[in-house]
């Protein structure tokens, strides 16, 4: 009997599942361009996701403002920085890297939703980020963070790559002592993230 109810238990969670489709792992590499929008405040970020070189860069510009460079590499450390006069640069040590190729595994699935004129699969991750992807090209077309922050994916150039020269956080980053720098922590979220579900 417990042979039985393993079987039909075991049928049912396929049936379950069978045609739920899951999010497409992000490419290696990509340079995605996004205009962000956090209650009204708008940015826009030039994504360089390279799992291969294990960086990520995030580069920020807020609308009529400053722009800020948000560069991560897989050993934990990331740097925050200005190119400007006030030279400003903040590093961080984090327990985990960059956000890995597969980070969506285990999403849950919402269902079809139309989103900017295309068609999505949308799935939800531990209730920190909402995920939509075009149901025919699988390209990502927007994310929305719990905190409200949304991204939309205005453009999405698989295997394109940033030069090695760009990946150079400036001196003084490496200086004993270090300014401070303001930010609006574009990618606030992402870290929370991963602290919490990327292990
Ligand atoms: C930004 O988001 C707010 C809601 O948080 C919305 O009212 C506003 O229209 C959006 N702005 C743009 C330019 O999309
Ligand atoms: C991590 O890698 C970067 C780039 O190679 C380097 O600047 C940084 O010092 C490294 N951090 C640690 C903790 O080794
Ligand atoms: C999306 O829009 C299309 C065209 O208007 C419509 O046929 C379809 O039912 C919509 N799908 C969802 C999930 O809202």
């Amino acid at each position: 009997m417990l042979i039985a109810l393993f079987i039909v238990l075991s049928a049912g969670v396929k049936i379950a599942t069978a045609d739920e489709p899951v999010p497409t792992p992000w490419p290696p590499q990509f340079h995605a361009l996004l205009f962000m929008n956090y209650s009204g405040d708008l940015s826009m970020i030039d994504l360089w996701y390279d799992w291969i070189n294990g960086r990520n860069f995030n580069i920020i510009q807020e609308q009529l403002g400053g722009i800020t460079y948000d560069l991560e590499w897989n050993n934990g450390t990331s740097f925050i920085y200005s190119l400007d006069e006030s030279k400003s640069c903040r590093s961080a040590q984090l327990e985990v890297g960059i956000l890995r190729p597969n980070w969506l595994d285990g999403a849950k699935y919402l269902g079809q939703q139309n989103v900017s004129g295309f068609l999505c699969n949308v799935w939800e991750k531990v209730d920190f980020i909402w995920y939509y992807e075009d149901v025919i090209t699988k390209r990502p077309v927007q994310w929305i963070f719990y905190t409200g922050r949304e991204a939309h994916v205005m453009t999405f150039d698989v295997g394109a790559v940033l030069e090695d020269e760009k990946w150079q956080a400036p001196v003084y980053c490496f200086n004993k002592e270090k300014k401070g720098l303001s930010t609006k922590g574009a990618l606030r979220e992402f870290k929370g993230y991963k602290e919490k579900a990327a292990l």
